[in-house]
């Protein structure tokens, strides 16, 4: 509509005037993914959106998804002004691991390799010998397995237990879950199956592990959509945030895509995952941001030295 229209149009000279670039998460608004686009800036997976962060020539990044993805890029490019349309965006599995009591966790176990999910806090990433993203978790704890290391995983439980299924690897896992992944149920799935015999199933490892066991395709979000233009299948059921359906639509236009049910109840979803704090980011916020510039990223350059190391490892290792 022309509310929207204008609004989009005014954002756009915003970006301009600051030498800013917008870069979106998947699991962000449709209208913040097609802005990105449009305006010469990424719509990616938290590993991609990282490495584009360090590739752009910006003044000023600004990050549409959640917090550890704002405090990754400022780690990464200090001298950037980094900005997010709203900083109270978080991730339950953030929340979920507390940077003193993850600490003491690695303290009690010094002969363990570190390893942490993206999404957690700088703080946390500071603690960490590797951070990893779920699109290269699996190739970098093969990699310590194979060197006979011990692992310490936070906090993602149903991401570590499925690495640890695939690798072999000796695992010891913090016990944290994603709010939105963990609400897939098995039973509805295999229903929905049965519905959709020639469907493939796409599952992000967030999900238990039920869920997980009925994949044909186990993999961050951009492997997810990779799936979608790669497998022959015409039909495809997708356990992870429905942000997600707006580029594999943009990509593979004649798939069926199904969301894989979050309820107990009947054979498709009443209400779609979709994450509360992917949610905060909109036009509305992200115009209030680019004309006052609050809502930026600051941190501690004692922490942020610290966690650039496994960040940084995990960009080198990716290449
Ligand atoms: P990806 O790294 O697969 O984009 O996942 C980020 C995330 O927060 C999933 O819930
Ligand atoms: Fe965190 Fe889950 Fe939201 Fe991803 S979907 S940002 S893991 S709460």
């Amino acid at each position: 509509d022309a509310g929207k229209a204008a609004l989009k149009a005014r954002i756009r000279d915003l970006l301009t005037a600051q030498k800013a670039v917008l870069v979106a998460h998947y699991y962000t608004d449709e209208d913040l993914q097609s802005l990105a686009e449009e305006t010469g800036g990424k719509v990616a997976d938290s590993l991609e959106m990282a490495r584009f962060g360090t590739e752009t020539d910006a003044e000023t990044l600004v990050v549409c998804g959640v917090r550890f993805m704002g405090e990754t890029a400022k780690i990464l490019n200090p001298e950037k002004r980094v900005l997010m349309p709203d900083l109270a965006a978080t991730c339950s599995l953030d929340e979920g691991c507390p940077a003193d009591a993850f600490s003491a966790f690695c303290d009690a176990h010094p002969d363990h390799s570190v390893v942490v999910y993206a999404n957690t806090s700088a703080e946390v990433k500071a603690r960490a010998d590797w951070v990893v993203t779920s699109s290269i978790a699996l190739p970098v704890v093969e990699h310590l397995a194979a060197q006979g290391r011990k692992i310490l995983w936070a906090p993602d439980k149903h991401l570590g237990h499925y690495i640890e299924r695939m690798t072999g690897a000796e695992m010891l896992l913090w016990n944290g879950a994603c709010v939105v992944h963990e609400e897939f149920k098995s039973f509805a799935l295999e229903r929905v199956r049965r519905l959709h015999p020639n469907a493939a199933v796409l599952v992000h490892p967030e999900s238990p592990d039920e869920v997980v066991d009925q994949a044909d395709v186990v993999g961050s979000t951009s492997q997810l959509i990779r799936a979608v233009t790669e497998l022959p299948n015409p039909e495809f059921i997708v356990a992870t945030d429905a942000g997600i359906f707006w580029k594999m639509r943009q990509l593979a236009p004649h798939k069926i895509l199904i969301p894989a049910p979050t309820a107990g109840e009947g054979a498709t979803c009443e209400s779609c995952a979709h994450c509360p704090w992917m949610a905060m980011n909109a036009l509305q916020n992200l115009e209030t941001v680019l004309k006052t510039g609050d809502q930026e990223i600051q941190i501690d350059p004692a922490i942020r030295e610290r966690a650039l190391i496994p960040i940084r490892r995990m960009l080198d290792f990716a290449r």
